[in-house]
């Protein structure tokens, strides 16, 4: 089964992602997690779409959909969390699944109002190794600033502070939630109520994967 995973930057993708990998024995595909191990590895990619992910601004499209080909294995059950972000990826993913002989199973838009956005985005941590995401407020480590698992260093994403928020939730909107009624034409959306504790949306998502 694949499924991708819609909504607005903060509104908890990477974090319900990672449950239903650990869980449900998905495979995330999150662009952003890729581009930013591209960015720590100084690779060509990593340079080029660093100028972009610093301001907010999504990276060019023919590097997002030349990425996602290179990654894509038809017989996985992939979680897209992150892409795609704007209809010309769209119709070039659907090109691709046609080629690798594809389909998406469901496609699920997470809503949370902008000011809830904005609080759990400027509280997030992450582990930049393990990608581990948590919350100073909401998910805190067990021990102050380290990952529970690898125990390195948690650091505050360079795109997670104030003005490259603005930015991207303008991104979002601009360019993203178009993509809302692009899928309503096709697969059809299902949207979920990203409110409430981490378990809770969760379970929403659960009820339409099962
Ligand atoms: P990307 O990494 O995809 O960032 P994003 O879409 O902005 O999403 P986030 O990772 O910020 O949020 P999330 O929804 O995963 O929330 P999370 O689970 O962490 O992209 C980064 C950049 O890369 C883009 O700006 C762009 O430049 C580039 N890029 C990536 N993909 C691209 C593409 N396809 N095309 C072009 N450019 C692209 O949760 C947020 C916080 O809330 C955490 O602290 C978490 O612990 C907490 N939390 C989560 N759920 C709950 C809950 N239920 N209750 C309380 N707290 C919660």
């Amino acid at each position: 089964m694949n499924v991708i995973l819609l909504g607005a930057p903060g509104v908890g993708k990477g974090t319900q992602a990672q449950l239903l990998v650990m869980r449900d024995g998905f495979v995330q595909l999150s662009t952003g997690d890729i581009l930013r191990n591209e960015v720590a590895n100084g690779t060509d990619l990593g340079n080029k779409a660093k100028v972009y992910m610093d301001k907010g601004e999504l990276v060019p499209d023919d590097l997002i959909i030349n990425m996602v080909a290179s990654k894509l294995l038809p017989e996985k059950s992939y979680l897209f969390d992150g892409f795609p972000r704007t209809l010309a990826q769209a119709k070039g993913f659907d090109e691709l699944l046609r080629e690798k002989r594809m389909q998406i199973d469901h496609v699920i838009s997470l809503n949370l109002h902008y000011d809830e956005i904005v609080r759990r985005l400027s509280a997030r941590r992450i582990a930049p190794k393990s990608g581990r995401v948590y919350n100073l407020i909401t998910n805190p480590p067990k021990v102050e600033g380290k990952c529970d698992v690898s125990g390195e260093d948690l650091i505050l994403r360079s795109d997670d502070l104030p003005e490259a928020i603005e930015v991207r939730l303008n991104e979002y909107e601009n360019k993203t939630a178009p993509l809302i009624q692009y899928y309503q034409n096709t697969i059809g959306v299902k949207i979920v109520d990203a409110s409430g504790d981490i378990e809770e949306v969760y379970q929403r998502i659960k009820n339409i994967l099962s």
